[in-house]
């Protein structure tokens, strides 16, 4: 994969990123994921690639833009996997609340797992205590073996973990184990990459959340050194027929991190509102400015983008309402 793509994976979640802002704290997560939909897929479809989408929006019948098969870019490139999210953490940016991102990924042809839109059981860590966890073991057993590598005691771990009734069991035993918690409300891909930043004071993810997340967050993972297994979980027969058909074979398989996505992969964000490790985006008169990080997996570089944009010479930008549009104006022809 070219290595020029980062800059355009990064206008793409741009483009998404200033679409979403403009509905922080309006009440409607909806409407904040159909503008982030429009908005990504419009950016995408002028990149010189021929994309996939992989991991979407949703199968072709439940979602009209940015479904899992859906052809993007203008077809005069490379082939390339393409995982994305337009808005990770829709109901934190319709209350304004922290931690909401536009995020894609991309790899050549094959490279992700078609994850079904089921939960995965996840654990990931950053590279401090790569190699040692299992996801067969139990919460207390991973957390004992991640304070030995770090040389720590567990009571100086701390866990992320989504705020779910499902994870009651989780809860407790975490906090029988002695490790603090951070509890969050949304945005699992953001915990897992807390887990790799130093100054998170994040040491593991541990939970359910979306498998679709699952890879998109293996994709960070893989940039940044760290580790992750995942296991998908079924609620029902249904979810298990509908992942056969999506080329699941082993519905009881545990995936590594190169099993979630392997090969040369690159990963890109914006944040929507401000978080752990991105700023929202922050409007003015006539413009905005947008934080990004955008990293490849070959050679581990790490990139932060501040932006600024000037929504009379740029050839995206948002209406008040927050409806994207491409603006072709003179000076952009
Ligand atoms: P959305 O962006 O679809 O709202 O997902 C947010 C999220 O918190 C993910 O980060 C996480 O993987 C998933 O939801 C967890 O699902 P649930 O809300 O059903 O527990």
């Amino acid at each position: 994969m070219d290595k020029n793509l980062a800059l355009e994976m990064t206008r793409v979640t741009e483009a998404a990123a200033l679409a979403a802002a403009r509905q922080m704290g309006r009440g409607s997560s909806e409407k904040a994921d159909q503008v982030a939909v429009d908005a990504m897929r419009t950016a995408l479809n002028t990149m010189s690639i021929k994309g996939t989408v992989v991991i979407g929006e949703g199968e072709r019948d439940e979602a009209p833009m940015l479904y899992i098969g859906e052809k993007v870019g203008v077809g005069d490139g490379p082939e390339i996997d393409i995982a994305l999210d337009p808005l990770e953490g829709t109901t934190v940016c319709a209350t304004g609340k922290e931690n909401s991102l536009t995020v894609i990924a991309m790899a050549d042809t094959g490279n992700f797992l078609h994850a079904p839109d089921t939960y995965m059981w996840k654990i990931a860590v950053g590279p401090d205590a790569r190699d040692v966890i299992d996801i067969k073991r139990s919460a207390t057993q991973n957390l004992v073996a991640i304070a030995e590598r770090k040389r720590c005691e567990v009571r100086d771990l701390t866990a992320i973990i989504l705020n779910r009734p499902r994870h009651e069991k989780l809860i407790t035993e975490v906090r029988q184990a002695g490790a603090r918690i951070r509890l969050i409300d949304d945005g699992d891909v953001s915990a897992a990459i807390a887990t790799c930043e130093e100054d998170s004071g994040i040491d593991v993810l541990l939970g359910s959340g979306g498998a679709p997340e699952g890879v998109l967050a293996a994709a960070a993972l893989r940039c940044l050194g760290g580790d992750m297994q995942g296991k998908l979980m079924w609620r029902n027969a249904e979810e298990q027929d509908r992942a056969k058909k999506m080329g699941i074979e082993d519905l009881d398989r545990i995936y590594g991190l190169k099993d979630l996505a392997k090969g040369n992969v690159m990963f890109a964000a914006t944040g929507v509102t401000t978080g752990t490790f991105l700023k929202g985006v922050r409007f003015y008169g006539g413009g905005a400015s947008t934080h990004s990080v955008v990293m490849r997996s070959e050679t581990g570089t790490v990139r932060y983008i501040e932006a600024t944009h000037d929504f009379k010479r740029k050839p995206f930008y948002t209406t008040p309402d927050g409806s994207i549009y491409l603006h072709l104006g003179e000076e952009n022809k």
